[in-house]
């Protein structure tokens, strides 16, 4: 399948990487790739710069986020919440319509310091706002309450037999994520409703970056127990 994903953070290179490795053709999505590219130094938490990140993984592609919406069958929003609405809009990724935007983003704000609070919840949602701004779009709320690492392979936590939330308006739409999910190795996968319930599952972040300073690894996950 052609996916495309927006935001060459962390995020994107886990999941592009992943999904790649499986045998999706996959372009990664930036505003500028040159600079994207010349990014060198690890990130905060000691993942590569996106140049050698991207050196390691040539069978992903690289482009503009235009490029990449044109390029995704299926596109994946992994940039900062509070840039996602304007990325989406530069890269017109409502353009074709019918397509299934996973959404992976948070709606953290950074700017009052750590701990993040979050741009917008309880009676709305990061999720919502898009869902809104691109109707043509069929959104998914999925991955967004797992670190990098454990999205793409939920054995780096335990047995790997943890859960993971999906929200969205359409049920084929959820039913074709809950598909490429199960591929990274995803057993419990809840279906927690209509795109609303994104309010949800984006509020547990106060409480998963509280769990990250306790703990002190990110390696842990949220486990429903019937
Ligand atoms: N880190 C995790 O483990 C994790 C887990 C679950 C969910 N999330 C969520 O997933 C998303 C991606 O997280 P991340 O840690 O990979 O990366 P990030 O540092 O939050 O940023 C990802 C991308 O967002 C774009 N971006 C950032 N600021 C921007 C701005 N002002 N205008 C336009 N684009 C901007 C950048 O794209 P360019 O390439 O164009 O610079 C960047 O590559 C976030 O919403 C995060 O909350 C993260």
């Amino acid at each position: 399948m052609r996916i495309g994903i927006f935001g060459t953070g962390m995020v994107g290179q886990a999941l592009a990487g992943r999904l790649a490795g499986l045998g999706h053709d996959v372009m990664i999505g930036t505003r500028d790739v040159a600079a994207a590219l010349a990014r060198t130094k690890p990130d905060n938490y000691g993942n590569p710069g996106f140049g050698p990140w991207h050196a390691r993984h040539p069978n992903v592609k690289v482009g503009t986020l235009a490029e990449t919406s044109t390029h995704g069958e299926i596109l994946v929003n992994a940039t900062a919440g509070s840039a996602s609405l304007d990325v989406l809009r530069q890269a017109g990724a409502d353009a074709l319509p019918g397509r299934v935007l996973i959404d992976v983003a948070n709606p953290l704000d950074f700017s009052k310091g750590m701990p993040p609070s979050l741009l917008v919840c309880n009676t709305d949602s990061l999720a919502e706002q898009i869902q809104r701004a691109f109707p043509a779009l069929k959104v998914v709320k999925a991955l967004n309450t797992t670190n990098a690492s454990v999205m793409t392979n939920p054995t780096a936590v335990g047995d790997g037999e943890h859960t993971l939330f999906i929200c969205g308006n359409d049920p084929e739409a959820k039913a074709k994520v809950t598909e490429i999910v199960r591929a990274f190795g995803w057993r419990d996968v809840v279906d927690a409703g209509d795109i609303t319930a994104a309010r949800g599952t984006e509020m547990l972040l106060p409480l998963w970056i509280r769990l990250y300073g306790a703990l002190q690894t990110p390696l842990f996950n949220f486990k429903v127990v019937r």
